[in-house]
């Protein structure tokens, strides 16, 4: 599975890209808009810092002639940048369009198979699928992510179905149940990825034996 990392951080970026397990970056408007530093800038910048997809997200979302106007100066901004569309008619001509055109996209806002099955036939490279925001509403988020990964397996579309919308390391248990191949994980959560009170107590006990018996790499 690849991971992405949900951000627009600076810093954030710094330390995934140190760790050297992350394979690509999401932002969005909100991300952006958190951390206050220009929107090409910024994208440069991470593209700089990480060897893979960065999604940057046209702001347009009810005309696919101004989608595709933002899509094309986002994409000018370095080899690495994948166009991120919101769902949508206009933005599934966008999409159509600029796979002709062999711009990787990232439709995003999915919700339900039948709008990835759309994107997909479309041409995305990949389909953003959230489940926080369903799991906030009472509902199952992953159960949409399921189906998509199953329906692009059985009809052999070349899209990669991403889990967006992370909220916990749970989220990325039942994204490798199901086959996901990518999850945009926020921080936070990649970090409490490494966690367990067994690991902590277990590497704890092993120093503590160690450090006792006299021994030494001689
Ligand atoms: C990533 O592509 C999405 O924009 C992001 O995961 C949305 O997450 P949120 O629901 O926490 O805002």
């Amino acid at each position: 599975m690849k991971f992405f990392i949900d951000s627009a951080n600076l810093e954030e970026i710094r330390q995934v890209a140190e760790m050297g397990l992350v394979d690509g970056v999401t932002t969005n408007p909100s991300l952006l808009a958190k951390e206050g530093k220009g929107f090409k800038t910024t994208i440069q910048e991470i593209c700089a810092m990480i060897d893979g997809p960065v999604s940057a997200e046209v702001v347009t979302s009810d005309n696919a002639e101004q989608m595709l106007k933002e899509a094309h100066i986002v994409a000018g901004w370095h080899p690495n940048v994948v166009v991120k569309i919101p769902f949508g008619p206009e933005g599934m001509k966008a999409v159509k369009k600029l796979t002709a055109e062999g711009i990787k996209t990232n439709v995003t806002v999915l919700f339900t198979v039948t709008q990835a099955l759309i994107a997909a036939k479309a041409g995305a490279t990949f389909l953003s699928n959230f489940v926080g925001r369903v799991d906030d509403l009472s509902g199952e988020g992953m159960v949409a992510v399921r189906d998509t990964v199953n329906m692009v397996h059985e009809y052999e579309f070349a899209s990669e179905v991403l889990v967006a919308s992370v909220r916990s390391p749970q989220h990325i248990v039942e994204s490798v149940r199901c086959g996901a191949q990518i999850a945009t994980i926020p921080f936070k959560i990649l970090a409490q990825m490494y966690k367990h009170p067994l690991t902590t107590s277990g590497i704890e006990k092993f120093t503590e034996d160690w450090n006792k018996s006299g021994l030494n790499f001689d």
